[in-house]
C-alpha cells in the first residue's frame, strides 16, 4: 500500500493562497499532485491514463485553478527567488501533466513481447516531452507492429539470413530512423543479433538512453545494440566513421520513415549507401497507410528504390492491421490503420 502522505490531495484539501502557505506546505502539496505511475503499460492508452489522473486528482477543476493561481501569483510571502522558482516549476509540471500528451512531461512505457520462439520479455522506452516536429521522440505504432512480426520473418522472407549455417548471417543489422528504438531493440532480442540503431543527431541522446536502460534485457537474449547518428542524405564528410564503408549491411530495417516529400529520395540514398550489393542483402520496411499523403509517399519510395545504379526489387509484401498510436493530442480514439510491409532485395542488374 502507498504511504498515506504520498496520496494525492482531494480538491478541497488544497491550501488557499490568500493564507500565504509556507514554502514547505506548498511544495509537499504540489508533490502530492504529481501524476503517478511514471511507468505506463502498453495496454492502457494515454487517454485512459489522463482520465485516471483526473480521477485521482478528485476535482480536476479545483486542482487546475489552484495550479494556475500559483503560476499567476507573485508568491511574494516566500523567503527567496529560489523558493518561488521551485514552486512555479512544480506547479507548471503538474499543470502540463493534465493537458494531454503533447503538453506532458517525460514518460516511460513498457512494451511486452511474448512468443513460443523467443519467450517473454519487455522493453522500457522513454519518450521525452514532445517538442516541435521531433517525431523520433515518440514511439509509433508500426515499430511495435513490425517488431511483433520479426520472428516470422526470420523463418520466412529473411530465412536465408538467419537459418543455421546461412551464407551471410547479418553480423550487424542496421536500423534507419530508429526514433525511440523500440523496433531495433526488439530485433536485437528476437533475432539474437547485433543491431545498430540510428537517427538524426537530435534524437540520439534519448535513443542512447533507451539502449542503455534495456542493455541487460537485450544481452540476456543474446543480442547487442549500438547507437550512432546517421542522417539520410547527409554529406559524407560529416558521416559517423562506421558508416563510411559503403554497402556493408546485409539487413536494413525501418519503420514509419515517410512524412516529408523528400523522405523517399533521402531514405533511398541512405539504403543505397549502406546495403550490401550481394544477392542475399535485404531491406525490411513498414509504412502505415494513414492517409493519401503516406500512400503517395510510399508510391514515390517504390519508384526511388527501383531506379538508380543499384535498383531494389520488392520480393514480398503485405498489409497487416494495427494501431497507429496510443491516444494523443486529446484524440479519444486510437487509430486503426493498415501497415504495409515489404522485403526488398537487389535486382540482378545491381549485382553485376
Ligand atoms: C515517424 S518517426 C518513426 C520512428 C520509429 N521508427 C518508430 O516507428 O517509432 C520517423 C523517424 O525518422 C527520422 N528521420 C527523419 N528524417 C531523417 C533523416 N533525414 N535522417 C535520419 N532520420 C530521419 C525521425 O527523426 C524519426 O525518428
Amino acid at each position: 500500500m502507498r504511504d498515506a502522505a504520498l496520496l494525492p490531495l482531494p480538491g478541497n484539501e488544497l491550501p488557499h493562497l490568500w493564507q500565504k502557505p509556507a514554502y514547505g506546505v506548498l511544495l509537499t502539496c504540489l508533490q502530492k499532485l504529481r501524476v503517478e505511475p511514471r511507468v505506463w503499460s502498453l495496454d492502457v492508452s494515454c487517454t485512459d491514463i489522463l482520465r485516471e489522473q483526473d480521477a485521482t486528482a478528485h476535482d480536476r477543476r479545483e486542482t487546475v485553478s489552484f495550479l494556475s493561481a500559483i503560476i499567476k501569483s507573485t508568491l511574494a510571502w516566500l523567503d527567496s527567488d529560489d523558493e518561488r522558482e521551485v514552486i512555479w516549476e512544480e506547479a507548471s509540471k503538474c499543470l502540463a501533466e493534465r493537458c494531454g500528451r503533447t503538453a506532458m512531461g517525460e514518460m516511460t512505457r513498457r512494451w511486452p513481447f511474448e512468443n513460443d520462439g523467443y519467450g517473454a520479455f519487455s522493453l522500457a522506452i522513454r519518450e521525452p516531452p514532445l517538442t516541435g516536429d521531433s517525431l523520433g521522440l515518440k514511439t509509433w505504432g508500426s515499430s511495435y507492429a513490425l517488431a511483433q512480426l520479426l520472428n516470422e520473418f526470420a523463418s520466412g522472407p529473411l530465412a536465408h539470413l538467419f537459418s543455421p549455417g546461412a551464407m551471410s548471417t547479418p553480423d550487424e543489422v542496421l536500423e534507419l530512423g530508429s526514433g525511440t528504438g523500440l523496433l531495433g531493440l526488439a530485433a536485437a532480442c528476437i533475432w539474437r543479433t547485433s543491431v545498430v540503431l540510428t537517427d538524426l543527431p537530435i534524437i540520439i541522446p534519448n535513443l542512447a538512453h533507451n539502449a542503455s536502460i534495456n542493455r541487460e534485457v537485450v544481452e540476456a537474449h543474446g543480442g547487442r545494440v549500438e547507437v550512432a547518428p546517421l542522417t539520410w542524405g547527409g554529406a559524407e564528410e560529416g558521416m559517423y566513421p562506421m558508416f563510411r564503408e559503403p554497402n556493408r549491411y546485409q539487413l536494413i530495417i525501418v519503420a514509419d520513415p515517410l512524412y516529408d516529400d523528400d523522405h523517399p529520395m533521402l531514405l533511398t540514398s541512405a539504403i543505397d549507401e549502406q546495403l550490401g550489393l550481394n544477392a542475399e542483402a535485404r531491406v525490411l520496411i513498414m509504412v502505415p497507410q494513414r492517409d493519401k499523403t503516406t500512400k503517395d509517399l510510399l508510391g514515390l519510395l517504390r519508384k526511388e528504390l527501383s531506379r538508380g545504379p543499384n535498383p531494389l526489387l520488392c520480393l514480398e509484401e503485405d498489409v497487416v492491421d494495427g494501431q497507429d498510436d496510443w491516444g494523443e493530442d486529446n484524440d479519444d480514439e486510437t487509430r486503426q490503420v493498415g501497415f504495409w510491409w515489404a522485403v526488398f532485395g537487389r535486382a540482378e542488374s545491381a549485382r553485376r
